[in-house]
């Protein structure tokens, strides 16, 4: 584990958005190897019912009932986290909502919610944790992004605006934070099944996105975590079929580019996004 030399087994991960999908499935992949836990989500029902199901695989784990829109629910988890485990290894910034619709339609409060879960909330967790890793010597930083972020979506422009987001703040903690060993990794699923935001639009809409633009599971970003974790890569994007050639294409052929993502998006987005009106 690169920059490892601080650390402890087992690792004390902080994870938000445990409640349900990609956070929970990460929770119960990583328990495996005995971990220790801090759960972090609105529901406190779900939290307890995760929680108890750790606890009967050998881990140590404290759930914090935490709005992450909120910076003073924020700051209460960090200090939660500290004083029952004295340290945070790993945090993975995973809480997010989606919020596909005409762009010109989005209510101001939907926008905002939407920035301040995924985007603010993430930055000002961070803010809290890594000095908490500083002392350690050691730290993970795990930010959730997805391809919307490599590329806004048409109907989700908000959505995609706060995973883009995502990805520049971790290149930019990746420069500052190395000396202290800290690393920090974006993940950037695409459309995950098994599990999560996908799953509801499908069942949602009764259709899924076209073939040709594949997608992932919650399982294959719940593994990523994990290699995360021992490897911290920049960037992961996980599709198959994979993306990056996609992404190299339009970053050279911006026109062409464009044409080839939305001839193979729009559709499913559209109807996604006027579903129920
Ligand atoms: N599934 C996909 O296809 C896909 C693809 C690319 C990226 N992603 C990203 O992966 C992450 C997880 O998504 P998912 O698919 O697992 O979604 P999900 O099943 O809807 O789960 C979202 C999680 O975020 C939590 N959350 C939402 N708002 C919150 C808030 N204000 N404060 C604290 N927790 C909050 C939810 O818990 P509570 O409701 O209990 O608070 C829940 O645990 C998201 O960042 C998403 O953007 C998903």
């Amino acid at each position: 584990m690169a920059g490892s030399d601080n650390v402890t087994k087992p690792l004390t991960i902080l994870i938000t958005g445990a409640s349900a999908g990609i956070g929970r499935i990460t929770c119960e992949r990583l328990a495996k190897q005995k971990h220790r836990f801090v759960l972090a989500a609105r529901s406190v029902d779900k939290l307890a019912t995760l929680e108890s199901q750790l606890r009967s695989m050998g881990c140590e784990c404290l759930s914090v009932p935490t709005d992450v829109s909120d910076p003073s629910a924020i700051e209460r988890l960090v200090k939660a986290a500290v004083e029952r485990f004295g340290r945070i290894d790993v945090l993975v910034n995973n809480a997010g909502i989606e919020c596909f619709s005409s762009f010109d339609e989005l209510p101001v409060d939907q926008i905002l919610q939407t920035i301040e879960t995924n985007l603010t909330g993430a930055i000002l967790l961070t803010r809290f944790v890594v000095p908490v890793m500083r002392k350690q010597g050691f730290g993970r930083i795990i930010n959730i992004s997805s391809i919307a972020g490599k590329h806004g979506p048409a109907y989700g422009a908000v959505y995609g605006a706060t995973k883009a987001g995502l990805i520049a703040f971790t290149q930019a903690l990746r420069g500052e934070l190395k000396p202290a060993g800290i690393l920090a990794t974006v993940i950037c699923p695409g459309f995950a099944t098994r599990g999560g935001i996908y799953d509801e639009i499908v069942k949602a809409t009764g259709k899924r996105t076209p073939k040709i633009l594949g997608g992932t599971s919650a399982e294959t970003v719940a593994a990523a975590i994990e290699k995360a974790i021992q490897t911290a890569p920049p960037e992961m994007i996980l599709n198959f079929p994979a993306m990056r050639p996609v992404f190299l294409f339009r970053d050279f052929f911006p026109r062409l580019g464009e044409k080839l993502i939305l001839a193979t998006t729009l559709k499913f987005l559209k109807r996604a996004a006027t579903h129920g009106k």
